[in-house]
């Protein structure tokens, strides 16, 4: 048995699109366990950039099938939006490659406009959310409000729960100035969309349970990063679901014991999109560089990222929450442009030198970073394919970050494209047996 989870160790934005794209060839499904459309995985097909933020990327391999947990909220307009993106890309999707769960949450035309009363009503301590609806949805399956997309396909059970969910809600809009909504509309739409959604529904839990016991293999896709994950991450400038290892299990319906392996996606220095403590930012020409260099735009929202050093604390963090066994290393190419390169290895907190990572975001606030510095090394790893080609500055950064990190380095991303990776074979073995002879 070997089913794979994929997580991003930072705030997201890893990277992780492009090597779940390179691992799906050792799989035979690929399953979201939560999120929503608020990621952004971006993946290079035949030179054209795609973007997914709500099916896993693995859709791109015609002989995957693709699956979307009840950890989800699901936004079925996005959801087909989607789909016709693919289309045009020369992806078509049958409904059997792409599964829904039953127990999904459905983001409804009221979670949005929630959301953006919410942000405001915030003011300078807004979340700087990606304004689609996300957190208000978990707050409704959290309230017991929401609505599952099976109640889609059961129009009295669905119009019961619009109506109740708006003589509450629509006292809010009011309360807010905003219009009313009526139930009339929305369960009309809404019972469309069911049907549309009908032939992709499934119960995920029984179909990923009968799969893994015939043999098959599961690649869990991480959205988001474990530190924005609701429980761990940098609360309450987080996401509203889990994000991390556990995710995994109350997100699909599994046990712990079917995740087999985890790999860490780890970029080799920070961004973060939206409000919330980042002690590595970097609000200097350095920054500026990294972002430029690394095309640090939101893949969902086109926010420009905040950039920073690389930050071990955070990351040897996520790395021990979430049981990572290996790392891949995502954009060390970006750093080549820099003077000098910097990574931190502790904070200091009132004179303490503290390695571990803080949960309050007031302290993480006022942390002073401990830089090691590593000078740029002497040729261009920048689209190399070959680990005997690394320059030995860089496999001295490397060393250092195992060491750090006290996990290994499995494979390095060294450009956008599919071919633009470098990894250890035998490394990937531990992990996947021999699936991993399966790696391009
Ligand atoms: P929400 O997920 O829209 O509720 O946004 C909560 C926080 O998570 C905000 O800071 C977002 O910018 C951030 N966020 C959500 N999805 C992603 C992602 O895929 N990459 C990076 N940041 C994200």
């Amino acid at each position: 048995m070997t089913n794979l989870l994929v997580l991003g160790t930072q705030w997201g934005d890893e990277g992780k699109g492009k090597i779940v794209d390179f691992l799906a060839p050792a799989f035979d499904i690929v399953a979201r366990y939560q999120g929503g459309h608020n990621a952004g995985h971006t993946v290079y097909l035949r030179g054209k950039k795609i973007v997914l933020h709500l099916i896993p990327s693995g859709i791109l391999h015609p002989d995957k099938i693709c699956v979307i947990g009840n950890g989800l909220v699901v936004s079925p307009q996005a959801f087909f939006k989607e789909l016709e993106e693919l289309k045009a890309l020369g992806v078509e999707v049958k409904p059997g490659r792409l599964l829904v769960s039953r127990s999904a949450q459905v983001i409804m035309p009221y979670h949005p406009l929630l959301e953006k009363i919410a942000e405001q009503s915030r003011g300078q301590k807004m979340i700087g959310t990606t304004c689609r609806g996300i957190g208000p949805c978990y707050e409704d399956k959290a309230a017991r409000w929401g609505i599952r997309v099976g109640d889609l396909l059961e129009p009295e059970i669905l119009k019961e729960k619009i109506e109740a969910s708006l003589a509450i809600k629509n006292k809010i809009f009011e309360a807010f100035g905003n219009q009313p909504l009526q139930v009339e509309p929305i369960l009309e739409e809404y019972q469309a969309l069911g049907e549309k959604l009908s032939p992709y529904i499934t119960d995920v839990s029984v179909f990923l349970s009968q799969q893994i016991k015939s043999g098959q293999s599961v690649l869990f896709e991480g959205a988001q990063g474990a530190l924005l994950d609701l429980d761990h991450g940098t609360y309450p400038y987080v996401t509203s679901s889990s994000c991390t290892a556990g995710g995994v299990c109350t997100g699909l319906g599994l046990s712990p014991r079917d995740i087999t392996g985890v790999l860490g996606i780890t970029k080799a220095y920070t961004t973060r999109v939206g409000s919330g403590p980042f002690p590595t930012e970097l609000k200097d020409e350095a920054g500026a560089l990294i972002a430029r260099k690394g095309d640090e735009f939101g893949a969902t929202t086109g926010r420009a990222r905040r950039c920073g050093w690389f930050d071990a604390v955070a990351v040897r963090y996520a790395c021990r929450i979430n049981g990572v066994d290996l790392i891949a290393l995502t954009k060390p190419d970006v750093l080549e442009e820099l003077t000098e390169i910097k990574a931190c290895y502790a904070y200091r907190y009132k004179g303490t030198l503290i390695r571990d990572f803080p949960s309050e975001p007031w302290i993480l606030e006022r942390v002073e970073p401990e830089y090691r510095s590593f000078p740029v090394w002497s040729r261009s790893i920048h689209r190399q394919k070959d680990w005997a080609s690394l320059p030995a500055g860089f496999l001295d950064y490397l060393n250092w970050l195992e060491d750090t990190l006290e996990t290994r380095i499995g494979l390095i991303s060294t450009g956008v494209d599919r071919e633009d990776i470098i990894y250890r074979r035998e490394e990937f073995q531990k992990i996947l047996g021999q699936r991993a002879e399966l790696l391009a």
